[in-house]
């Protein structure tokens, strides 16, 4: 904004005084690039500036605090973002990790992987990663943590970068859910976008907007991988700082990941599994064996938990637990 005829004068006259009392100060002032006169900053109290960066066609706003008198303040970048609610800032991460944390449980909405974490499931406000290949039953399992929230009459979010919601609800009635009922009690919010639509800041500001709105018991965000574009760094980042945020309130967050290949490997990094409590490992049966997938919990911090690898199957009512050693053909078989 132009300054007033008023202001550019005092502004003149500051400069001049400056200039006679103490020379060196006033040529160090008048090189500083930060404001358009080089001298704004110096008289006001409270510095904040405001930036508008691109970065690969994705543009975020940012703001730093450069100066606040008589306070302390963040220094950091701050991105931000403008929308039809408003001016959202977003933490860039928590100063301490202070969360509070709980004991209690939260069902992972199937009997038996329950009964892998000892019948009670994860932690309530624990992170919780399902990491596996192509068709692995990532989505389906995210999808069963859902609506066992909505059961017990709780909300829950479902952060979906891959399918639109109509496709996704479609997809999982296929495994015996019906999520568009809960969407129509109000209880599950499908909020489905593009990872390239915006910044990983915009996506993240989002999710926070919908959290805020919704206040669910438990969030789900399906895909990780979908960032694919991001950095390491970048995705690591804000899966710091989304975890960060929901645990503070007490919100259990589940991830899935899409690892290449067949995603068979224990190896395979994910980038982000040092923020994350429970570590779920999916893989396909290898060719040759009759359908069916493999579960196995690579690391749940602060419980005893299963180190068996077990088989399930997919059916359209859900996912079902296949003794070991059978498929669910031979199971049919010996039914029939
Ligand atoms: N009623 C059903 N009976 C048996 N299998 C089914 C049924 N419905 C879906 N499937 C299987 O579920 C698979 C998809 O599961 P899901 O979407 O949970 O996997 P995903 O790991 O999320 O996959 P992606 O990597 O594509 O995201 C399908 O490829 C299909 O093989
Ligand atoms: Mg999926």
């Amino acid at each position: 904004m132009p300054l007033s005829e008023d202001e550019q004068r005092i502004l003149d006259e500051i400069e001049r005084s400056f200039y006679k009392h103490d020379p060196a100060f006033a040529r160090n002032v008048s090189t500083a690039t930060l404001t358009r006169q080089g001298l704004e900053e110096y008289v006001s109290d409270c510095v904040i500036f405001l930036d508008h960066r691109v970065t690969d066609q994705i543009s975020t706003r940012r703001l730093r605090v450069v100066k606040y008198r008589g306070s302390s303040h963040g220094t950091n970048e701050y991105p931000f973002l403008i929308d039809r609610r408003g001016i959202a800032v977003l933490p860039v991460t928590s100063l301490q990790l202070m969360h509070r944390t709980t004991s209690a449980r939260v069902p992972t909405g199937l009997d038996w992987l329950d009964d892998m974490f000892g019948g009670q499931g994860y932690f309530r406000g624990s992170s919780v990663l399902f990491s596996g290949g192509a068709g692995t039953a990532k989505t389906t399992l995210a999808a069963y943590f859902l609506d066992a929230a909505c059961r017990r009459g709780e909300r829950a979010i479902c952060f979906q970068f891959e399918e639109s919601p109509p496709q996704y609800a479609r997809n999982m009635r296929s495994v015996g859910l019906k999520l568009d009922h809960w969407v129509r009690k109000g209880l599950l919010r499908i909020h489905a976008a593009r990872p390239t639509l915006y910044g990983l800041e915009f996506h993240l500001a989002t999710m926070h907007r919908e959290v805020d709105e919704a206040a669910p018991s438990v969030v789900v965000v399906d895909p990780l991988s979908s960032f694919i574009g991001a950095s390491f760094d970048e995705v690591n980042s804000m899966v710091m700082r989304l975890i960060d945020y929901l645990k503070g309130k007490n919100i259990t967050a589940l991830f899935t990941h899409l690892t290449p290949g067949s995603g068979g490997s224990q190896e395979v990094e994910v980038g982000v599994s040092s923020l994350i409590d429970t570590w779920i490992l999916l893989r396909n049966s290898p060719p040759g064996e009759h359908g069916g997938r493999h579960l196995s919990i690579l690391k749940s911090r602060g419980m005893s938990h299963s180190s068996d690898r077990r088989a399930f199957e997919l059916t359209d009512k859900g996912p079902v637990l296949l003794p070991p050693g059978r498929t669910l053909q031979a199971i049919r078989g010996v039914r029939a």
